[in-house]
């Protein structure tokens, strides 16, 4: 079966922060040592959104922290996106506003369109059942276009929602039992090739992809 990636789309980036701490006590000047790797994720942040001159409205990302005693997830949404810059600091200093942000299960909003609350990966995916998932990992299936054959299925119309939500693992990559989850949700397991990029590289991949002509893959 070939799939059809649809460039009108919702994209949902998941990135999950296995380290990440879930407090704001961490310091801006030293993001990578005291953060668990929040620096990570703000690339991330940076890659999914930023324009040349501008930030990507059909763009949502949501930030799974699970470096804390309770797990914490923040969702940014590009449609009212806010104060967001380029460099790594600006959108540490957002995240940690984020979290200083007294996190219930339910959404709160810190910034402009910067949402936290409590809850990690079961739940977000929960949130996500009618979107698409397609999970990013190395020995996935090639993404690269490989046939126009007939049998093809639109991607985005496949959902009942149009919604893609494409799923990264951090620099320890994702659990099993986070995979377990993926498989029973029904997640595709796509590979941008045998090589191990890291997590902002692969949405700048995805979205050019997205924004190139529709692309097909098995
Ligand atoms: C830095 S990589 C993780 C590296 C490695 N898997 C590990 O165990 O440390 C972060 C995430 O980017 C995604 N990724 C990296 N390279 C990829 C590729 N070639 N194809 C698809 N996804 C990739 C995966 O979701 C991965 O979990």
């Amino acid at each position: 079966m070939y799939l059809l990636l649809a460039s009108t789309a919702m994209r949902n980036f998941i990135v999950v922060g296995h380290k990440a701490t879930t407090t704001p006590n961490f310091s801006l000047e030293d993001i990578p040592g005291t953060s668990g790797r929040l620096d990570i994720l703000c690339r991330a942040v940076t890659s999914a959104f930023v324009l040349s001159h501008g930030i990507r409205k059909d763009v949502c990302v949501y930030l799974v922290l699970l470096g804390g005693e309770t797990a914490k997830t923040i969702q940014l949404r590009g449609e009212t996106l806010r104060h967001l810059n380029p460099d790594e600091r600006t959108t540490a200093a957002l995240l940690k506003k984020a979290l200083a942000v007294p996190a219930t299960p339910q959404w709160a909003m810190s910034t402009s369109g910067i949402f936290v609350r409590t809850g990690g990966f079961p739940e977000l995916l929960s949130d996500l059942k009618d979107a698409r998932l397609i999970y990013l990992r190395e020995d996935g299936t090639d993404i690269r276009p490989i046939s126009k054959e007939s049998g093809k299925e639109c991607m985005a119309c496949a959902s009942p929602s149009g919604e893609m939500a494409f799923i990264l693992g951090d620099h320890t990559g994702m659990m099993p039992e986070e995979e377990a989850l993926l498989e029973q949700a029904g997640a595709r397991v796509v590979s941008l090739g045998p090589v191990s990029l890291h997590a902002d590289h692969c949405i700048v991949l995805i979205n050019w992809l997205l924004d190139t002509d529709p692309v097909m893959f098995e």
